[in-house]
């Protein structure tokens, strides 16, 4: 639990390193390789520490290396138990993505249940109808769904019903070492994905990007190891320039790139805030007038990332006017707008598609847009982290509110953010814990 005393603007500097929607992706990328592979960027995060347990138990070294780097040695793959799987995945989803390594390497792959998380019920049928097409057999148990190669898995010709970045994931670690060419449409082009796409070139995969979402895999018999520097998180580049518009601050975050955020930052101007693009940083501060409400629709790259829509949130219950948010990603990701709320925000939530182009959740029902009238005084209030990205909103929440709040759960935004505590302490925050 952590005590947070409102009303200090945050201001310094803070680093992001290594992106953990990508970090963990490379790491099971290495599985492929019959060579050691070197990972540099690689962040202090749950995330990396579920993955690093997961390659272990299938035989993977991984050990930091001279150069701060991570080394990840396949040469011992081996079957994991079952149980062992089960009792380290916890509440990652990141073991679906072993599945296309382990067929080529073992022929066998095992997926515990993964279960939702709050912001939605993200099934895996995508990823499941995809290994199904290049020839692996999927058979459903109680204890989770067990996976066989009986031949190589071959290429093939497929279609994304939704710009997944898992199933476009899944997809390319499973097609760059199946027999023959793969083609796959509708497919994710997010930053993360590029940079896995650039992991296995380097390990000796043939991948093509085209226009149009298309992407052509052309396998090979072998790959061998990369050394790569993982992009940095544009995710918590965001959080932390949302946590400056929140709080009054001024924020410089070291290592964030203009050309992943580009989308982020027009917003950030609309809404008022105020940025200035560095060599090695972005410096993001609040320009000292009232902020303005803006109209906002998540989606898949090049759109407005979802993962930036709940931070920014707490940012818009401080902006004259009425925002709109459409959240087209996720069908339940205004859940921690309650908590918002009996801290004296003004947001209302709606199932219809406003302000934006009608997407798969409208009229099923699903609260997905969100009204914002501001401004409004936060007052601070106790508060329990709901998920990781509404956990740091809290935290903004929190420290803009007057009065002192308590927040528990503090250990789940640890899954995405390094030293989380330690930085907003630099940033002059009151924190107890
Ligand atoms: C990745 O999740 C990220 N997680 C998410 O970040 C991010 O929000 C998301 O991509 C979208 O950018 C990681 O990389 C670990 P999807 P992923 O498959 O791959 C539906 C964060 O906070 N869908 O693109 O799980 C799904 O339900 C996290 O950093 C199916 O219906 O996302 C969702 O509505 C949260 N069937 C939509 O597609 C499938 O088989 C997008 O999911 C797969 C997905």
């Amino acid at each position: 639990m952590l005590r947070i005393q409102g009303g200090t603007p945050l201001v310094g500097t803070v680093e992001v390193r290594g992106a953990k929607n990508l970090v963990p992706k490379a790491m099971v990328a290495a599985v492929l390789g019959e060579a050691p592979s070197r990972l540099w960027g690689v962040p202090a995060i749950r995330d990396v520490d579920i993955v690093t347990d997961l390659l272990e138990l299938h035989g993977v070294s991984v050990r930091p290396g001279e150069a701060g780097e991570l080394v990840l040695d396949p040469s011992n793959v081996e079957r994991a138990a079952v149980a062992d799987i089960d009792a380290h995945a916890g509440v990652s989803r990141i073991p679906v993505l072993f599945c296309g390594p382990l067929l080529h390497r073992l022929g066998h792959a095992f997926i515990p249940d993964l279960g939702g998380c709050r912001i939605g019920d993200r099934p895996i049928d995508f990823h499941l109808d995809a290994l199904r097409q290049f020839g692996a057999i999927v058979d459903k148990r109680a204890d989770g769904l067990h996976l066989t190669a009986p031949e190589r898995l071959r290429g093939t010709r497929l279609e994304l019903p939704y710009p997944s970045v898992g199933a476009t994931e899944q997809v390319l670690l499973t097609a760059v070492r199946a027999e023959g060419v793969t083609e796959l449409r509708n497919a994710a082009i997010e930053p993360e994905i590029v940079d896995l796409i650039c992991v296995l070139q380097k390990m000796g995969a043939i991948i093509s990007v085209h226009t149009d979402r298309v992407i052509r895999i052309t396998g090979v018999d072998r790959l061998g190891g990369f050394s790569h520097r993982a992009l940095p998180d544009r995710l918590e580049a965001a959080s932390w320039a949302s946590a400056a518009l929140a709080t009054g601050g001024d924020i410089t975050v070291r290592g964030a790139r203009q050309v992943d955020l580009m989308t982020f930052l027009n917003v950030y101007r609309q809404v008022g805030g105020e940025f200035e693009v560095g060599e090695e940083a972005i410096r993001f501060w609040h320009p000292g007038t009232d902020l303005r409400a803006v109209p906002l629709e998540t989606g898949v790259h090049p759109g407005f990332q979802t993962d930036w829509q709940q931070p920014l949130v707490v940012a818009l219950t401080q902006a004259s006017g009425l925002s709109i948010v459409h959240e087209t990603v996720y069908e339940n990701r205004f859940g921690f707008t309650g908590a918002l709320r009996d801290m004296g925000a003004h947001i209302q939530l709606y199932a219809d598609c406003l302000g934006g182009t009608p997407c798969r959740f409208g009229q099923r029902n699903f609260q997905h847009s969100a009204v914002i009238s501001g401004p409004t005084k936060l007052q601070a209030a106790d508060l329990d982290i709901p998920d990781l990205r509404g956990g740091f909103s809290y935290v903004i929440a929190a420290l803009a509110a007057q009065g002192t709040s308590t927040v528990r759960g503090i250990e789940l935004i640890s899954r995405g953010y390094e030293d989380f505590l330690t930085k907003l302490t630099a940033l002059g925050a009151l924190i107890e814990s």
